[in-house]
């Protein structure tokens, strides 16, 4: 949709990097910001996004049925993030609003916390940091918190992915792990470069030694690492999970860890989010959980705010959305 810029009001509704505000400023676009950490409440975002043409939003943003049909004249949404679960994409579509979002900035970041949730798993890290905080490192045992190593363990990814390659390339390179894969799709190029080799879902199940959820959150992929599937895993496999919390049955998951069906677990997501501090899984010895950090470096975030801001600015002056998530509308 091209249009004189300056006529054009976007929300944003969350506190962002200051890079994608200021590079729509310079365009002219007038913006509004929601200057407060907390989510924004379904009442003030739709107040918000009545007043404008287009919405910048993240995660926390709830963008329902309702509140799409409540704001059906949004002309762009540009969401922060690569993942937009909390959009209802369909609705959106029949709505015929363009959605935008921002790949491939945050891939090594989250691909890090992955890696390094396997690793303070594997070794019981954060339990064994909190021990010293409560007084209870006495003295050298050479019998106890024994962790495992990763070293040619078989890695498997469910999700083969921009961040699923590098998860897995990061395996590879510092532990030269077996890298088996589940996805939507085959990935022929990754395959190749990661000498990876495809499975089915039950083989990924029950051959990884470390299991890496790196997929969307969708209805094919919610709760679906539950008891059945957590009964097939290795009583030493480690699961990791930095996708979206609800792609796992968080009760599941803490009974098949207290019944030894599983060894660990690493998760950046957990579901719900956030996470009640008296959660089981904050005192397992074998757990390491961090509060969906995934993308929160400076160079993520940063990239974030300049792609969810350029999809807005291609939009109104060239007709096009670089990060397109629902291409259907543009055919409409
Ligand atoms: C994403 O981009 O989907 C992340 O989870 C939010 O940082």
């Amino acid at each position: 949709m091209t249009k004189n810029v300056s006529e054009v009001k976007v929300f944003v509704s969350s506190v962002l990097p200051q890079i994608g505000i200021d590079m729509l400023r310079k365009e002219n676009f007038s913006v509004t910001t929601w200057n407060n950490n907390e989510p924004i409440t379904q009442q003030a975002l739709i107040a918000n996004a009545k007043e404008c043409n287009a919405l910048l939003c993240t995660l926390t943003a709830k963008l329902d049925a309702t509140f799409l049909h409540e704001c059906s004249h949004l002309e762009i949404i540009s969401q922060f993030g690569v993942g937009y679960d909390n959009i209802n994409i369909a609705e959106a579509t029949k709505l015929g609003i363009p959605v935008g979002n921002t790949p491939g900035v945050l891939t090594d970041a989250t691909a890090d916390i992955a890696f390094g949730l396997m690793i303070a798993a594997s070794r019981k890290m954060f339990f064994m940091h909190k021990k010293i905080e409560k007084g209870e490192w006495k003295n050298f045992t050479p019998t106890s918190n024994l962790g495992i190593e990763l070293k040619q363990k078989t890695l498997g990814i469910f999700g083969l992915g921009r961040i699923g390659i590098e998860m897995a390339k990061r395996c590879k390179g510092a532990y030269d792990m077996h890298v088996i894969y589940h996805s939507r799709n085959r990935n022929m190029e990754a395959e190749k470069l990661l000498n990876a080799q495809y499975v089915s879902f039950d083989e990924l199940l029950s051959q990884s030694d470390v299991l890496s959820v790196h997929s969307v959150l969708s209805a094919e992929t919610k709760g679906l690492f539950n008891k059945v599937a957590f009964d097939k895993m290795k009583p030493s496999s480690i699961f990791i999970n930095t996708s979206r919390g609800a792609v796992h049955n968080e009760e599941d998951l803490i009974k098949a860890l207290n019944e030894g069906k599983i060894w660990g677990a690493g998760l950046d997501v957990t579901n719900p989010e956030p996470m009640n501090k008296n959660n089981p899984l904050l005192n397992m010895p074998n757990v390491a959980v961090l509060p969906h950090i995934g993308s929160a470096t400076v160079e993520a975030r940063n990239g974030m705010s300049r792609l969810a801001a350029e999809n807005i600015i291609e939009f109104y002056k060239h007709d096009r959305i670089p990060n397109f998530v629902n291409p259907e509308v543009k055919q409409r």
